[in-house]
């Protein structure tokens, strides 16, 4: 099976372009699943009910969440009534919501778990110790394992991905919205990227007015921020999983506009 995962996907510009493309990018690539990281996606980040529904109708199959899971007022209503939408699972304990999903598609079943870093991060409970409890939970419901794992450091990310190798098929990083160019299959078979990179508006610095966050690392005082406008480039990654070997057997980087599907 074609595992596509797409990076964060920021703002109205970027929910627009997968509402309006992603079908046309799961044909072209012959995609059987899509997860898709939807932390960015309301104008205030986090994720409201309409766009999670819109993003399942468009053929996203799970969304994940990271550090803003809780930044719109919806959250509540999209933890507790949509179970394809998945936050960090080290997240306190009576959070709402899940830190997993599990479907079976009839010859496969698929579990995607969220979990978010440490380093340079709100603080949290243990994303390794978080992951492994899941994956026991889990042992005998899934044949592919597909992790996001929601990070600022590469470091974090690296240890975490060679720490599951073997135990996950699929471990990939969000949250930096800037793709990696280190996809590849580490030694005990888990494929793993450390950033897929985001789905917005590429004149900005991570989908936010660029200008603002220039004159906020230059006067250092705080400002409210903007999206950006201008062309959203759509990033992620397809993962080829075999269903009889249990391997995943290639991991390839997808970064485009529009007029490039
Ligand atoms: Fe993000
Ligand atoms: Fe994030």
């Amino acid at each position: 099976m074609r595992i596509l995962a797409v990076g964060d996907i920021v703002a109205a510009d970027g929910r627009e372009f997968v509402y309006n493309n992603l079908g046309r990018i799961k044909r072209k690539y012959n995609i059987d699943y899509c997860i898709a990281n939807g932390e960015n996606t309301a104008n205030t980040n986090g994720i409201t009910v309409d766009i999670a529904n819109s993003l399942i109708n468009s053929g996203v199959d799970v969304i994940t969440l990271g550090n803003h899971t809780f930044s719109n007022k919806e959250y509540k209503a999209v933890l507790d009534d949509i179970p394809r939408v998945v936050r960090p699972a080290n997240l306190p304990p009576e959070t709402e919501g899940m830190g997993y999903f599990v479907e079976d598609l009839g010859n496969v079943r698929i579990a995607v778990i969220n979990a978010i870093g440490r380093i340079h991060m709100d603080p949290v409970d243990c994303p390794f110790r978080a992951t492994e409890k899941i994956l026991r939970e889990i042992e005998n419901e899934a044949d592919v394992i597909v992790v996001d794992f929601h990070a600022e450091t590469t470091s974090e990310k690296l240890a975490f991905a060679n720490y599951f190798d073997g135990k996950a098929d699929i471990v990939f990083g969000t949250h930096t919205h800037v793709q990696t160019a280190d996809n590849h299959i580490l030694p005990n078979g888990t494929a793993y990227i450390t950033d897929l990179g985001m789905t917005g508006v590429r004149d900005s610095v991570l989908g936010v007015k660029k200008e603002i966050i220039m004159d906020l690392f230059y006067t250092r005082k705080k400002f409210r921020f903007e999206k950006a406008e201008g062309e959203v480039w759509f990033s992620g990654v397809v993962f080829d999983f075999d269903e009889k070997t249990g391997k995943t057997t290639s991991i390839e980087r997808l970064y485009f506009p529009a007029s490039g599907i």
